[in-house]
């Protein structure tokens, strides 16, 4: 059994403030959950907030993105030495908000990749095909190649806490998810890429969350998929109690 990972990718929202009240208000409502991972991904300026405010509970703290070098003249970036040095667990890479506005490319993705795991942050690499790349029945061929090149020249004892998170971008921020049928159909192209590349062994302990407009009506039917091992959410996950009832989501 994969433990399902459950993230709150926060994007560019809350205020530190805003991000403490939220962590004070969601700490109670999970106090007592140990099913699955929680993780939260705040802006890069309420991390010394929230990193404090989570110790000693069951949450912990990723970054929602990094710099592949040590240090440099990279105005605005940050490093993985920087976010470890804050207590940061986890990392967001590639996320398709970055790769459509901010021009990241699956070379970039691979090397923001090796950097996260020689830095012992668990990366959570996203992937999804675009609407037009879905009805043009692209959408393997666009998987194979995030999953090809994003994680080419990784070898399976290095890349050991690696997640995936496939993550439709006709699905972002505007209501319509995949449903588990289709999510799950992608999650098996990711598995079977990733199995072809480092093994089946390491392809079978692989997490693949899914992202999408996942909201706490929608979540259970998501999450009790056996493909789907987690998820990470946008919009829902910016409130503590919708946030809370997602993680909370019932089996069946
Ligand atoms: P929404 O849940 O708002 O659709 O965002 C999904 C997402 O991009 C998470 O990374």
């Amino acid at each position: 059994m994969r433990k399902a990972l459950i993230a709150a990718n926060w994007k560019m929202y809350k205020t530190p403030a805003e991000a403490l009240a939220f962590v004070e208000a969601f700490l109670p409502l999970v106090a007592s959950h140990t099913r699955d991972e929680i993780v939260l991904f705040p802006a890069h300026v309420s991390l010394p907030t929230v990193i404090p405010a989570v110790k000693n509970s069951n949450v912990l703290v990723g970054a929602q993105n990094m710099h592949w070098q040590a240090e440099g003249a990279y105005t605005g970036e940050v490093s993985a030495g920087m976010l470890t040095s804050l207590g940061c667990t986890h990392v967001l890479i590639g996320h398709s908000e970055r790769r459509q506005y901010f021009c990241e490319t699956d070379e970039i993705v691979n090397q923001k990749l090796k950097t996260a795991l020689a830095n012992d942050l668990v990366p959570v690499v996203c992937v999804g095909e675009h609407l037009d790349e879905r009805e043009a029945n692209r959408t393997e061929e666009v998987l194979r190649r995030q999953v090809g090149r994003g994680l080419i020249n990784i070898a399976p004892e290095e890349a050991g806490t690696v997640a995936i998170a496939y993550e439709p971008v006709w699905a972002i921020g505007t209501g319509r998810t995949a449903t588990p049928e289709l999510a799950a159909e992608a999650h098996l192209i990711i598995r079977s890429q990733v199995a072809q590349m480092l093994g089946r062994e390491f392809a079978e302990k692989l997490r693949i969350l899914y992202g999408g407009s996942v909201k706490p009506e929608n979540a259970p039917a998501l999450l009790n998929q056996p493909e789907i091992d987690g998820a990470l959410v946008g919009g829902a996950s910016l409130d503590p109690a919708s946030f809370a009832k997602i993680v909370q989501y019932t089996t069946f």
